[in-house]
């Protein structure tokens, strides 16, 4: 997927990805990361997700990272934050918008996120990947894992190793269908990330996709640790 498919896609509102309500996953999965209030979550490929408030709401800070500008102003406009933009020092192509909500800070960057380091997003202390791996096609996956593990074991982190991570995933026929969202069956989360992280499944299920409702299809909650 290059950055003109995401483009076009936000321009034309074809974002049946973005969610009216907290994923309700998020909600009864994230405790397993036992984290502390006030730890950084860093959110890839955020979109717009409502499910940045709710992480706010539990008293985490969010840093999320999102190619498409105007994702990034819907996010702060319909939640009513007036948000600070500025500008990277050394790549005009990449701003940072950081708002106030509920107490938290929530810092989105518009930019590819393999264009961002790990001192620009400073500290992650946990990942939420909900509809980003699955966003991509498989020649860009290992590049992402390995890229989401750099950005998150920063010198900062409080994580003594690898900042752990909720990572939500879809499984289903890929020759019935093309991707986005592409199936990712449990080798390859495995082949993505069991070089670093323990890799636990807290839940699989029957789902649907909206876009294709007759195609059976399982949503897969994982939980990676140290
Ligand atoms: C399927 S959507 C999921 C959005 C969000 N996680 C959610 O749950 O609603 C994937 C998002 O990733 C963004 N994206 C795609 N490639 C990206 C990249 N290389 N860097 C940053 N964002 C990217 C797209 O613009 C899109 O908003």
């Amino acid at each position: 997927m290059n950055p003109e498919f995401w483009q076009q896609r936000w321009q034309d509102k074809r974002i049946g990805f973005n969610q009216p309500e907290v994923n309700p996953l998020l909600i009864k999965h994230f405790p397993a990361l036992n984290l502390p209030t006030d730890s950084r979550v860093f959110v890839p490929l955020c979109g717009k997700s409502v499910d940045m408030i709710w992480l706010a709401s539990q008293g985490y800070e969010v840093a999320g990272v999102e190619l498409v500008e105007s994702a990034v102003q819907a996010f702060f406009t319909e939640n009513n934050i007036s948000p600070t933009v500025t500008r990277h020092a050394d790549n005009p192509n990449i701003k940072c918008y950081q708002g106030q909500i509920l107490g938290q800070t929530i810092e989105l960057w518009v930019a590819d996120i393999f264009a961002l380091k790990p001192e620009d997003l400073g500290q992650v202390d946990a990942i939420y990947d909900r509809a980003a791996l699955i966003a991509l096609p498989a020649d860009m996956r290992l590049k992402y894992s390995e890229k989401v593990r750099q950005l998150s074991s920063n010198i900062s982190s409080r994580a003594s190793g690898n900042a752990p991570q909720l990572l939500l995933t879809l499984n289903y026929d890929q020759s019935e269908r093309n991707g986005p969202p592409f199936s990712i069956s449990s080798e390859q989360v495995q082949q993505y990330y069991s070089s670093h992280y323990r890799i636990t499944e807290l839940e699989g299920k029957p789902s649907i996709l909206n876009a294709a409702p007759e195609l059976a299809v399982t949503e897969h909650v994982w939980l990676l640790s140290d």
